[in-house]
């Protein structure tokens, strides 16, 4: 109706997205964003911690990410695959193994993402789960620097499968067949259930609902 054409016209849509989301989520904004031109959007990506703080002081409407808080009121929407693996350099002596165990890795320098990383939450758990003591040797701010320093043969890391080209051997780096991975976790798209949605956010939910259907996709 006429009211719902103004209401899309022009706007603004804020947006919050954890940096795995980064390959992907540019793409399935794509139909919106071509469909209102009028509609300026914003999406910060930063890491878990500092989207909880967003969606805390209600800068954003949607948020995307893999470890959405408890303590806030959000309505959330699994919506893909997170898939997490575990990466060494391509020419890594273990990389020709069929099967490893984590056990077999510990001996290897770990590298882990900044303090207030989602991923690095995971990975934590997950060591954490099968009894593993596999101390961090560094801590690195983003996906990117962590993928350059396996390649440089600095360590190895636990990224979602996301961050990496489709073929990781084009990037210098291989996924490890380590038993227990990848760590199946999905990303969800959250909001605030305290605060009334405006139109723009409304219609990019029906938007990626109706094309990404209701089950969670492989991204
Ligand atoms: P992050 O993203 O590691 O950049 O925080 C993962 C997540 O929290 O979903």
């Amino acid at each position: 109706d006429v009211a719902a054409l103004q209401g899309l016209r022009q706007g603004r849509l804020r947006i919050a997205a954890v940096t795995t989301t980064e390959y992907f989520l540019p793409d399935l904004l794509g139909p919106f964003a071509r469909a209102y031109p009028g509609i300026a959007i914003e999406l910060a990506v930063e890491n878990r911690d500092a989207v909880v703080a967003r969606l805390e002081r209600g800068d954003d409407e949607l948020a995307a990410m893999m470890l959405p808080p408890a303590h806030l009121p959000l309505a959330r929407w699994p919506f893909l695959e997170n898939p997490l693996v575990l990466i060494a350099p391509a020419d890594h002596r273990l990389a020709k193994r069929r099967r490893l165990q984590l056990a077999d890795l510990v001996a290897e320098p770990l590298l882990v993402r900044e303090a207030g990383s989602g991923t690095r939450v995971v990975t934590e758990q997950a060591f954490a789960e099968h009894g593993i003591q596999w101390p961090a040797r560094m801590a690195l701010g983003s996906n990117e620097a962590i993928k350059h320093a396996v390649r440089a043969g600095l360590g190895l890391a636990v990224l979602s499968r996301h961050t990496l080209a489709a073929d990781p051997a084009s990037e210098g780096l291989v996924v490890l067949p380590v038993q227990g991975f990848p760590l199946r976790r999905q990303w969800q798209l959250v909001w605030r259930q305290d605060r009334a949605l405006s139109l723009p956010a409304r219609t990019l939910l029906d938007d990626l609902r109706s094309r990404l259907g209701s089950a969670p996709q492989p991204a």
